[in-house]
């Protein structure tokens, strides 16, 4: 997804702007560039591919200036190229663009009328002609210029405008899309994320919908739709820049996957109380009676979220037995859902900004339900559409490839169900205070999983040469099936799927032979036998079968090629132990291959786009 930095200020911008860009690398990008004012007007430079590829470039002609936004580039409209890398400009103003102009064809149709000429295939550069136009009218009014151009825009927006007539300005707006501003003494920044700034300012503050703000060395001044002056005092950010660099590991996917037992730990920290018998849930204000009167609960998530959403549904309805239902916000947004009043939304995102689940959010707003969310990101917008947020404290997950988040919001969803249970009267502190035992001992049982690290290689190394690879689970371990295979074919590019072992009969049995491993999550949970009767199915058609087992457990182990082994634990609680052998192969098997561990093709963090 795209990367905005910007800087005004006496150090070096240029070095500043790319600096912060290269902390958004994670977001995914296939270009990227810089645009400076100074002493000789705009200048630009920009390049396809890695942010190295710019940086050659400015080696061998440097830009100086004390005004500098720059961009890394996750194509919509247009190919990957230089032409199409932002900065776009046109007359002296530079702008870069996080979003979608939907209206660009008729904009560009209207521009191209009055003899305006497009260098690129963006709906971007649309921007730079209306507000340079707007400029020349407007009589140089940088911030007026914008405003009047974003009247014109349909679409989502995050955008950054420098001007050669206002040379210490840097123009910010906000539609939809993050945008973070960072605080400093005779300077001021901008990026997308808080590790693009957090090296140079840890008080920062988020630009809302639909405002706009000027930074120059005087400081930021935050503007409403309405050109009034907004006060917003900047927050300080606690996490150390050191939290977003990799700490001698290969990946930072790798080292996610080794932070996971702080990151569940501190995810419950504080919200426990054995004495109780109860969970403290603070951001969610859920009253006894609210909670009765609920005749559902509406899960809306993408991706590996949606995964926990499954697990979360099965937590849910067991601890606190009320109804849940787990939708793909991408799907719920587009159909005509069945909530309301009586339905609690609950939106679960790592990054709190994906635009499908944002959208569900607003969706589900729209029609009466209230809406909460479990995020990793405090201040991101799902949070701030939401009237309440369970935020887990993963801490930056870097690696495009979801691991801590997907295990924080597992320990959240498990405290969440454990609360409603008390609430709704299905649990009492006498029932509770096992399953919140059992979720304290998780941390500790995670380590133990870790260290089994070199017991997956073998496995990887098999399916690092499979072209295909499926994964079966059954009740609990379905969506630890899905997630595994999400995992793999994410960041090794092998195609996987993830299938209920009980649906094996109904079709992908017709694909086992012995060129197919699977991987089977056969924890002795109940109706495992049943998963065991699948494995023999698969060995007696030539497939190799490869399982994740409790610890112990001869039987199961028996009968798979290599074991992996897990501590017992509660069935609703073990996804978050067979999830980690899971992610050690998908890791191991993309870094055997060689693929882009942390940045993988064609993906983003954050997917800011529908
Ligand atoms: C996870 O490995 C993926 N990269 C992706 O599926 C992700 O989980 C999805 O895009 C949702 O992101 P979110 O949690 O930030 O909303």
């Amino acid at each position: 997804m795209c990367g905005i930095v910007g800087y005004v200020g006496p150090r070096p911008s240029v070095d500043v702007v790319v600096g912060g860009l290269r902390k958004l690398e994670y977001r995914g990008y296939d270009s990227a560039g810089v645009a400076v004012i100074g002493p000789g007007g705009l200048t630009i430079s920009r390049a396809k591919g890695k942010l190295k590829n710019l940086v050659d470039r400015l080696a061998e002609k440097p830009l100086t200036g004390r005004t500098a936004i720059g961009h890394t580039r996750w194509a919509t409209h247009g190919r990957p190229s230089d032409e199409n890398a932002h900065p776009h400009s046109y007359k002296g103003v530079a702008v870069v663009h996080n979003g979608i102009i939907e209206n660009h064809m008729e904009l560009k149709a209207e521009l191209t009328g009055k003899g305006h000429k497009f260098a690129s295939e963006t709906d971007t550069e649309i921007f730079a002609h209306l507000i340079s136009d707007a400029m020349i009218k407007g009589g140089d009014d940088l911030s007026q210029a914008v405003r009047d151009t974003l009247k014109q825009v349909k679409g989502t927006y995050a955008m950054a405008v420098v001007s050669e007539k206002r040379p210490n300005e840097i123009v910010a707006a906000k539609n939809a899309s993050p945008l973070v501003l960072g605080y400093g003494v005779g300077e001021a920044f901008l990026a997308s994320d808080v590790p693009a700034i957090l090296e140079h300012t840890r008080e920062v503050s988020y630009l809302e919908e639909g405002e706009l703000a000027h930074l120059g060395p005087e400081g930021i001044r935050i503007e409403n739709e309405r050109g009034e002056t907004v006060t917003r005092a900047p927050h300080h950010v606690e996490w150390s820049s050191v939290a977003a660099e990799k700490d001698g590991h290969k990946h930072f996917m790798h080292k996610e996957i080794f932070e996971q037992p702080r990151a569940v730990a501190d995810t419950i920290r504080g919200r426990i109380s054995l004495e109780q018998g109860d969970v403290t849930l603070d951001g969610l204000e859920l009253t006894e009676a609210y909670v009765k009167g609920l005749s559902k609960i509406t899960i809306v998530a993408c991706g590996t979220s949606w995964h926990a959403g499954l697990c979360g549904r099965n937590m849910i309805e067991s601890l606190a037995r009320i109804q849940v239902e787990v939708e793909l916000a991408s799907e719920f947004r587009y159909r005509d859902p069945l909530v309301d009043e009586k339905t609690l939304v609950l939106a679960i995102s790592q990054s709190g900004e994906t635009a499908d689940t944002l959208a569900a959010v607003k969706e589900s707003k729209r029609r009466g339900a209230r809406a909460v969310s479990i995020c990793n990101v405090i201040g991101a917008s799902i949070p701030r559409d939401c009237d309440g947020t369970l935020y887990t404290r993963a801490g930056p997950e870097i690696g495009v490839a979801s691991t801590k988040a997907f295990t924080t919001q597992l320990a959240a969803l498990f405290l969440l169900g454990v609360k409603l249970g008390r609430l709704r009267g299905t649990l009492s502190a006498e029932q509770a205070r096992p399953h919140l035992e059992a979720l304290r001992h998780v941390p500790a049982q995670m380590e133990q999983v870790l260290r089994q690290e070199p017991a997956v290689m073998p496995v990887a190394k098999r399916c690092a040469k499979a072209r295909d690879v499926l994964f079966l689970g059954r009740n609990s371990q379905h969506p630890v099936a899905l997630e595994g295979a999400l995992k793999l074919k994410e960041i090794s590019y092998i195609h996987a799927e993830g299938y209920a072992a009980g649906e094996m009969k109904h079709g992908p049995i017709a694909l086992i032979d012995e060129n197919l491993p699977v991987v089977v999550i056969a924890t002795k949970e109940p109706h495992y036998e049943k998963t065991l009767g699948n494995m023999e199915e698969v060995k007696a058609r030539g497939g190799e079968v490869f399982a994740v087992v409790s610890e112990g457990d001869n039987l199961a182990a028996s009968l798979a090629s290599v074991a992996l082994c897990v501590p017992a634990c509660p069935p609703l609680l073990s996804p978050l132990l067979t999830i980690l052998p899971l992610q050690f192969l998908s890791y191991h098997v993309a870094d055997l291959r060689g693929t882009d561990v942390d940045q993988p093709r064609n993906l983003a963090k954050s997917v800011t786009v529908e």
